[in-house]
């Protein structure tokens, strides 16, 4: 008898997708200027950042022996890799309505390519699992604050954000299972999150302003208002609501599904008509 090698099959699959975004409005989220360029100014981040975070874990790809995280790696990286051929999709809509996305992608790709110059490869993981952090909790907020999704007007930017914040909590662990199995200890993992929150905050502070600006809507308080409340109220913002999760990642002994989020991700999988 001939003994069978049962390979595991990935945690999560990959989905095709392939959205148009010809026909979106310019103010998106409620006709609302400041949270339709803050959704904006995220998803100019996606295109080079996932891509970094592809080649992160590529990176230390071939030191991987188990062999679900090794499945799970490669589901990761067809996820992130769709995930950035969507955000550049993206583009799409902002061209037009003459909003450069474009150059701002660029300004990600010279701040990523300068990163990778001065770090070492353990150092790029743990800022990927640190940036991972941010992601799937930003997705988690999403998946559960009915009350802030209802303000996306377009059918497509909402079938976007929400597929993107499933497969976000879907693979939330596999950077940070890749980054403990190559010996990964706790300094580096929240010393590369302490780094990337500055770094993150401050390119998407610069990047609001600059899009607020070069629309003329800079001086539009009332879009300020309730930009700002929606962000950071202190009972429900959604930035605020990132805190105690946020601060969790510098326990030692954090693992990303300490979250669980199972439950959240198959209602929503069902919701969106997903078999898997
Ligand atoms: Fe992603
Ligand atoms: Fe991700």
């Amino acid at each position: 008898m001939t003994a069978r090698t049962h390979l595991p099959s990935a945690s999560f699959p990959v989905r095709r997708m392939d959205f148009s975004f010809a026909q979106t409005e310019k103010y998106w989220w409620s006709g609302d200027p400041f949270m339709s360029h803050f959704m904006n100014n995220l998803s100019s981040l996606f295109p080079y950042g996932e891509m970094f975070f592809v080649n992160s874990v590529r990176a230390v790809r071939e030191k991987i022996t188990e062999p679900q995280l090794k499945k799970d790696i490669s589901a990761f990286i067809g996820q992130e890799a769709m995930h950035s051929k969507e955000h550049a999709t993206y583009n799409e809509y902002a061209a037009k309505h003459d909003i450069d996305l474009e150059r701002l992608e660029l300004r990600i790709k010279v701040l990523l390519e300068w990163v990778t110059k001065i770090t070492t490869k353990k150092q790029r993981l743990a800022a990927t699992c640190a940036l991972e952090h941010f992601t799937a909790t930003m997705a988690q907020q999403l998946l559960l604050r009915e009350d802030l999704t209802t303000q996306i007007d377009d059918p497509k930017m909402y079938q976007l954000w929400m597929w993107h914040a499933i497969e976000e909590n879907e693979h939330k662990a596999v950077c940070y299972d890749a980054y403990q199995a190559i010996g990964g200890g706790y300094f580096t993992r929240v010393a590369m999150m302490a780094i990337s929150t500055v770094i993150f905050f401050g390119v998407i502070g610069w990047f609001q302003l600059h899009l607020l600006r070069k629309d003329r809507q800079l001086f539009n308080w009332a879009s300020w208002r309730n930009g700002l409340r929606a962000l950071f109220s202190p009972r429900d913002g959604f930035l605020t609501k990132l805190i105690l999760p946020y601060l969790d990642y510098y326990r030692p002994g954090f693992h990303p599904f300490d979250h669980d989020t199972k439950a959240l991700e198959k209602r929503w999988k069902e919701r969106l008509g997903f078999s898997g």
